[in-house]
């Protein structure tokens, strides 16, 4: 991993699990609910998941596993997530198994997004969620974010618009989709989006 990245993730808000929190004010899942939390990073959202829905099973996915912590360094839940190494392309997971699938700050990451939503879509049950957050494409922070990113993270850092999000979901298969903003921000940095399968 580059020198670089380690810096980032050590920052506040890379550490941060505020926008779990706000998305999840607009999701309803049951207390027994199966999640999965793709590009767990750190994996500290996945364990924020855990605290929130303590019955829940929790699974975190992510490409590489170099910069997460281990579940003894997490803030977990009575039920610690469980970590799983693998490509959001591919996911290792049969159809229709999950009532939660959750995109923070991941989306942006992703070469191939459309086909990531097309495999969310088939890993969540009928009338599962999914609870993407990320970098709203109006803002005028987008460009200055992606040339940091693609300079110090991934070359393939790209935001995209709303309306952007919107398609592809639909294309994908989901309905219902909703976006929200902070309150009061409806000019801010991030962007939530809620649909369902
Ligand atoms: C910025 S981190 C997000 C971390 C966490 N969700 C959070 O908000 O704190 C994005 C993560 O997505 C992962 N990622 C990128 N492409 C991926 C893919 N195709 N499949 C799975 N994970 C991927 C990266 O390795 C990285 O850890």
């Amino acid at each position: 991993m580059k020198p670089w990245a380690r810096v980032f993730a050590r920052l506040p808000w890379a550490r941060s699990t505020r926008a779990y929190a706000f998305g999840l004010q607009h999701v309803r899942v049951p207390p027994r609910a199966r999640i999965l939390d793709i590009g767990a990073g750190q994996g500290r959202g996945t364990a924020y998941l855990t605290r929130v829905f303590p019955q829940a099973l929790v699974v975190g996915v992510d490409l590489r596993f170099d910069t997460c912590l281990r579940n003894a360094a997490l803030e977990t839940g009575p039920r610690p997530p469980v970590f799983v190494q693998a490509d959001a392309r591919h996911l290792p997971f049969a159809a229709d198994v999950f009532d939660l699938v959750t995109l923070v700050m991941t989306f942006h990451c992703l070469p191939h997004p459309r086909t990531v939503l097309r495999e969310v879509h088939r890993v969540l049950r009928p009338g599962g969620v999914l609870l993407l957050a990320d970098v709203d494409g109006r803002h005028w922070m987008r460009r200055p974010f992606e040339w940091v990113e693609r300079a110090f993270i991934s070359p393939n850092t790209r935001v995209y618009q709303p309306t952007t999000w919107h398609r592809w979901a639909s294309e994908a298969g989901f309905n219902q989709v909703r976006f929200h903003k902070r309150p009061g921000r409806s000019r801010g940095f991030m962007l939530w989006m809620v649909a369902e399968a």
